[in-house]
């Protein structure tokens, strides 16, 4: 994972008004040798939601942290019982990957509002009700509307057939990722008359979903020959619906997606998928590095980027062992 540190507009504004974090309304963080910290974490169902927990476990110890970590098993309620949980057993910090952008937003705030300091990691909440470098310190994680701008361009610039008919899995309603990643696709690919999206229907982020909403939208529209997923395991899914359909992805439909995990580099080698936009979950070392920091008392910029790579059939094979 690369991370570069946003000082756009936003940022500027912020900091001339005293909102890089630090400021005096967010809670501070004492330097000491170990910490209380919680993860709480959305769901456990995919390997990308695996890989970030333990990014999280093999980071404590090197650390100093005891880590609290809950899974809300897909229930925003339950990551918002967590959170309070968590508050209520004195955590030091929290590190929070909200499910989706609005009903997480009173649990940052009991945490700010008890002395927390806390970390939106990979996915946000809606900006505007609730901001970085007031009610929590930070937002750890990748551009998710350039996720999916960057796909869309993948595929404007290799489809080579003369109409590409969409249909489009999206991610968790609600949620960040799923909002952003349709806003950049849609928004590039708009820019092109070849492309029209038929349909565009949610698989929750989850495989055997991605595989029923393929199956029922393929029923409505079997002319399509593009798919395009919000994430890697819609993308499987969605692969499996087509070819038990009849239909040979990679030849006679195009896939396209979002993540970088083992199966879709594999479905890549193996001629079945066209892309897949990285969307790095190995957030323990960048949580540790600015939790340190902000404890250190620097002021931490509120968007602190991480950088993606994209896997195409040109790179998948070198990449695949250091996948999930
Ligand atoms: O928030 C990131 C997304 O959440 C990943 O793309 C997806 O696989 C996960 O569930």
């Amino acid at each position: 994972m690369t991370t570069r540190i946003l000082m756009g507009a936003t940022a500027i504004a912020l900091a001339l008004s005293g909102g890089l974090a630090q400021a005096q309304d967010l809670p501070p963080l004492e330097q000491k040798d170990s910490y209380r910290v919680g993860f709480a974490q959305t769901e456990s169902n995919n390997p990308w939601r695996i890989a970030q927990t333990k990014s999280f476990q093999d980071t404590a110890a090197q650390c100093g942290w005891e880590l609290l970590l809950t899974d809300a098993g897909g229930s925003a309620a339950k990551q918002v019982a967590d959170v309070d949980s968590m508050i209520a057993q004195q955590i030091d910090v929290l590190f929070l990957p909200p499910r989706e952008e609005s009903p997480l937003i009173p649990a940052v705030m009991r945490a700010k509002a008890a002395g927390i300091p806390t970390f939106l990691v990979d996915r946000s909440v809606d900006p505007n009700v609730a901001q970085a470098g007031r009610d929590y310190v930070s937002f750890l994680g990748s551009d998710f509307i350039d996720q999916g701008s960057r796909a869309a361009n993948w595929l404007i610039e290799n489809f080579e057939g003369d109409q590409g008919v969409i249909i489009q899995l999206e991610g968790t309603t609600g949620s960040s990722p799923a909002n952003d990643r349709k806003k950049g696709f849609d928004d590039t690919i708009a820019g092109d008359d070849r492309f029209t999206i038929v349909a565009s229907r949610s698989g929750d982020f989850a495989r055997d979903q991605g595989r029923q909403v393929m199956e029922t939208l393929l029923q409505a529209h079997p002319e399509v020959n593009v798919v395009y997923a919000h994430n890697d395991e819609m993308a499987i899914g969605a692969i499996q619906a087509l070819e038990a359909a009849g239909r040979t992805p990679g030849e006679d439909v195009t896939v396209v997606s979002i993540d970088g995990t083992r199966d879709a580099l594999q479905a890549i080698i193996d001629g079945k998928m066209g892309v897949t936009v990285e969307s790095s979950p190995f957030f323990g070392p960048l949580a540790c590095e600015t939790m340190k920091r902000y404890a250190a008392g620097e002021a931490i910029e509120p968007w602190i980027k991480v950088e993606d790579r994209i896997f195409t059939s040109e790179n998948a094979a070198e990449h695949i062992d250091e996948a999930y």
